[in-house]
């Protein structure tokens, strides 16, 4: 008895191991990749962190689009914006899903609540058409009032402590999102909300980057470990609780301060009008979550964008020398630029667009999937593979970019795609893809480039960012010293920023910072409508 019991597990033992062998070898017909192990794939072979630079090396070996083999799951990764292009833009019907993970879908989002992680589906469309009745390009045009407040916040804040400058740009992009949002500003970083989103966002970012994580997906059985022998369990439910709390709790202050003192120009004032619920049906959970999305998927992009923007400034002054130039014409030194200007300010328009090819604030977007089996370029993509478009890889690709891993707005001076001489673009191409691709793009970029276009305006309009003083010889730091690099500079996580530096931001004349502090003062009026409870 004892002996065919052991027979019968031996037999299933093999079964198993001979069908995970099999699942982890790659189908000839799919894009070529590196050799993996047996079980493993190319699992051992993808680091920890910053995967998106590994993925890069190897885009340089196999091309453009090649695949690898995460335990049984294929993936297919995407290194030029020909080929996301085409799969991602023009095949988006069946390009759009994202990977079911059971951290993500279970753990994280358990009631289909968060725009970002859904299956592609009835309750996604649902969802995206509200996110897009109020992120749309014209509703947003009537958020640059706000933002130009928010934006003259900043430049306050810069003129009384410079030094707090990286946290004065944080709670920008936070706050922006709040006010426009919930309809309730954070005048500084110590808000507690501030606090609290960048607390939850940086856990959520971590627990979100592959290989932060046990491969559950790849081994399903991982699931079933008791929380004891799983410390990412219990992470990944105080992640939860943690959005849960912040995300209810703001909904909640919104519908107190409509109910004592009437509604303001925000989108969840819009969303809890009885025209616009009727329209959009959602409960509690999924207006909080809503209100919470947008703004964990907001802030760090943005704060990240524009802190590059300095450290550029910071490194290459020739290319903040011709900003100034370019806005001095405009606004000379008696008023700060506004959204008004900016057809006049061709150059602020190249430095926001080639700040995020440099630097992607999502290094690697967010994974898709595939829904059915596909054919390109003679390749077998099947249905259920995880599609990543490595934006490091495609912006740095050096068939489109002259000298890619400089920083040269001219480029985009040029030319629109910021392409070397002679290359010419496919019509759906987009200039940058650090927003994603597809029918999945983020439903926030027209907000999130406002906010870059008015900032990068007003910060080189109004300072000097000069390299930190020794603090032993009080000489001025050689300005190749500083460190630019994504490996040794730039964080960890989905979203990637740079670490914290040291610089100078120096106002560029006494009569700069009047204008800046009074551009504050003249919104007076307008803020105060934000202050109510
Ligand atoms: C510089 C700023 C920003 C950057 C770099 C950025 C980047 C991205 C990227 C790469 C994606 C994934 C796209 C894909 O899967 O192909 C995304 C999705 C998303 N973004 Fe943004 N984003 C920014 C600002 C914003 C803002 C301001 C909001 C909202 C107020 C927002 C809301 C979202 C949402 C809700 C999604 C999920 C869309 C979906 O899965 O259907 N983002 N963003």
């Amino acid at each position: 008895m004892i002996n065919a019991a052991w027979i019968a597990l031996g037999f299933l033992a093999i079964v198993l191991l001979a069908r995970g062998l099999k699942a982890s070898q790659r189908d000839a017909k799919m894009p070529p990749g590196p050799p993996g192990l047996p079980l493993l794939g190319n699992l051992h072979e993808l680091p920890w962190s910053k995967s998106y630079l590994k993925m890069l090396e190897w885009s340089r070996k196999y091309g453009d689009i090649y695949s690898l083999k995460l335990g049984s799951t294929n993936v297919i990764v995407l290194s030029s914006a020909d080929v996301v292009t085409e799969l991602f833009d023009k095949r988006g019907a069946i390009y759009s899903n994202r990977p079911d993970s059971y951290i993500a879908n279970e753990l994280l989002c358990p009631n289909e609540t968060h725009l970002l992680l859904m299956s592609y589906g009835p309750a996604w469309r649902h969802l995206r058409k509200t996110f897009m009745s109020v992120l749309n390009i014209s509703t947003v045009q009537t958020l640059r009032t706000l933002q130009g407040i928010e934006a003259s916040q900043t430049m306050k804040d810069l003129c009384d402590t410079p030094e707090r400058f990286s946290q004065h740009i944080r709670r920008y992009a936070t706050g922006v999102i709040l006010s426009s949002v919930f309809g309730t500003r954070a005048e500084s970083f110590d808000d507690p909300n501030v606090k609290e989103i960048y607390r939850v966002q940086d856990q959520f970012s971590e627990i979100l980057e592959p290989g932060n994580t046990p491969p559950v997906d790849a081994f399903p059985w991982l699931q079933y470990l008791p929380s004891g022998l799983a410390s990412w369990k219990q992470r990944a439910a105080e992640v939860y609780k943690g959005q849960h709390d912040l995300y209810h709790g703001l909904l909640n202050g919104t519908k107190r301060r409509i109910a004592n003192a009437g509604y303001v120009n925000c989108f969840m004032d819009r969303l809890l009008s009885d025209e616009e619920k009727a329209k959009h049906n959602l409960d509690d959970e999924h207006l909080a979550f809503l209100g919470g999305v947008m703004m964990e998927a907001g802030s760090d992009s943005t704060s990240s964008t524009l802190l590059s923007f300095i450290l550029a400034m910071v490194k290459y002054p020739h290319v903040l020398k011709k900003l100034q130039a370019e806005i001095d014409a405009v606004c000379g030194d008696e008023r700060s630029p506004t959204f008004e200007d900016m057809p006049s300010l061709p150059y602020v328009q190249a430095c926001v667009l080639e700040t995020m090819r440099w630097r992607p604030a999502v290094p690697a977007a967010f994974p898709h999937v595939l829904t059915q089996d596909d054919w390109y370029r003679g390749y077998f993509l099947p249905k259920g593979s995880m599609v990543i478009a490595n934006v490091t890889a495609i912006h740095q690709n050096p068939n489109d970019y002259e000298d890619p891993s400089q920083y040269m707005p001219e480029r985009y001076y040029k030319n629109e795609h910021g392409l070397k001489p002679g290359r010419v673009a496919d019509p759906a191409r987009r200039s940058v893809y650090t927003f994603g691709a597809g029918r999945r793009v983020c439903p926030g970029m027209h907000l999130g480039e406002n906010s870059l276009r008015i900032n990068m305006a007003r910060l080189a309009w109004g300072f000097d960012f000069l390299p930190p003083l020794d603090s032993v010889t009080g000489k001025e730091a050689p300005r190749e010293q500083i460190p630019v690099d994504v490996k040794s500079a730039y964080t960890d996580g989905v979203s990637s920023g740079p670490k914290d530096y040291k610089c100078r931001i120096v106002p560029r004349s006494r009569k700069h910072v009047e204008i800046m502090r009074k551009d504050l003062e003249l919104a007076g009026p307008e803020i105060d409508q934000y202050r109510k409870q």
